[in-house]
């Protein structure tokens, strides 16, 4: 049994691509008892509490369930989803190059689990070690006695392929992926209806982030029980967070989920920089509500983040010492968001290109008050006013800025 709190990035799972290694090390049991109950899957993954690590959080089980409903299509997709663009996330590449094993076997429980007959791995074209680790992977995979008893039980041949992604960071969002597996520029789409209903070809589709589903064979393997025990006070399981920005040791560091912001940067990231103050954090990536000192107890949890307001996201935490300039970083992330807008939504592309401008004005000592009441206006205009949650992020980070740190925007202002 795996060590309490590291599962994902045991040393045991980090065998490469060779998947004798991989079996060496009790690799493929979760889906050997997978195959045993193929119908029990859906209820265990319900049991283990297994949530969405890609940032949303949503319940693992309840996506698998509405899947495993359409019966009437021939093929199903599932898009494994390593897209990884949002600044400061960088745990899925390494899950694909030291351990693409445990993605393949958790791909092949939801197959399973679900009828999926076509798995698609969607990589980042940049993670250019993790595309070959995958694909060399997957061939050993296609000639193993598991991939035809798979294939058995679902009654086609599993088909798998390897997918560089567009590049684009919108590319991450579910509807973009479909349509890049489909060939076309990421556009999101308009939902209803949902990809479980209609995703690639019109086939009902599952998208799971990586993460979620390097968790699947432990699981299986280990017992729902055992994942809920590895988390904290209720939260289930473990989770990989990248840390980055002023501390001492930043890294991907897997732990107990509901670990305190606290320990996650004193205990792991070795402390604060040059020992200066801690100023903020921006959580889940830049898309999210920044977390202050007086959150430094939150337990890093989707719920306990989420009741200060903010949201656990895909785990990333950048943080921040006393010093940095506010305007400037949330500046910088902004003009990402407003570079990353597709621009089929107007509100979303003038908008952040809008306030984009207005935080490199006040940024550059440009900025008047009426520019800042603008902003403040925005940032109830434009949320919800996109197809996709791209805009919402880029307005979260600009308010929850604006609530904190309001007076280092005002001494930034011209008159
Ligand atoms: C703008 C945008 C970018 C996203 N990028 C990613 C990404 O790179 N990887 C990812 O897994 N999910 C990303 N998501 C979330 C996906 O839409 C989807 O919720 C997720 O892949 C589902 O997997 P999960 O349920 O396992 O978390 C993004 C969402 C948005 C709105
Ligand atoms: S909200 Fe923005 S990124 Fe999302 S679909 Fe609309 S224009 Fe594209």
């Amino acid at each position: 049994m795996e060590s309490l709190n590291q599962v994902l990035l045991h040393k045991n799972s980090r065998v490469g691509p060779d998947m004798n290694a991989w079996l060496a090390h009790n690799g493929g049991d979760g889906l050997e008892i997978a195959l045993l109950e193929p119908s029990t899957i859906i209820e265990i993954i319900k049991k283990a509490g297994l949530r969405g690590l890609g940032g949303s959080g949503f319940p693992t089980h309840q996506k698998w369930t509405m899947l495993a409903k359409q019966t009437q299509s021939k093929e199903k997709y599932l898009i494994c989803n390593a897209n990884e663009d949002e600044p400061g996330t960088f745990k899925d590449g390494i899950l694909l190059e030291e351990t693409p094993h445990q993605l393949i076997e958790g791909a092949m429980i939801a197959a399973l689990a679900t009828g999926v007959n076509r798995i698609v791995f969607y990589i980042n074209p940049d993670l250019e070690d993790a595309i070959i680790n995958v694909q060399r992977a997957v061939k050993q995979w296609e000639e193993s006695e598991l991939y035809f008893k798979v294939s058995d039980y679902i009654k086609q041949p599993l088909t798998f392929s390897v997918l560089p992604t567009s590049g684009h960071y919108i590319g991450g969002e579910e509807t973009a992926a479909i349509e890049t597996v489909e060939n076309k520029f990421p556009f999101p789409r308009r939902k209803p209806p949902f990809p479980a209903e209609k995703g690639v070809n019109g086939c009902p589709t599952l998208i799971n982030n990586i993460e979620t589903l390097c968790n699947v064979p432990h699981i299986l393997k280990n017992g729902a029980q055992w994942y809920q025990n590895l988390g904290l006070c209720d939260a289930c399981g473990t989770k990989i967070y990248s840390l980055s920005g002023d501390v001492l040791s930043p890294g991907a560091y897997e732990l107990p989920m509901g670990t305190s912001l606290s320990e996650l940067i004193n205990t792991y990231g070795g402390g604060m920089l040059l020992n200066k103050k801690f100023k903020a954090v921006f959580t889940g990536g830049p898309s999210n509500t920044l977390l202050t000192p007086k959150d430094l107890d939150v337990p890093l949890d989707f719920d306990s983040v989420a009741a200060r307001r903010s949201s656990l996201g895909t785990g990333a935490m950048i943080v921040i010492s006393e010093g940095t300039g506010i305007v400037k970083r949330v500046a910088e992330y902004v003009n990402f968001f407003a570079h990353s807008s597709c621009g089929q939504c107007p509100p979303c592309k003038t908008g952040s290109y809008y306030i984009a401008m207005l935080l490199n004005k006040i940024d550059t000592g440009q900025g008047r008050r009426t520019d800042l009441d603008a902003l403040i206006n925005l940032c109830e205009i434009l949320p919800g006013s996109g197809r996709c949650a791209l805009i919402n992020g880029a307005v979260k980070v600009l308010e929850s800025s604006l609530y904190h740190f309001m007076g280092e925007y005002e001494q930034s202002l011209k008159d």
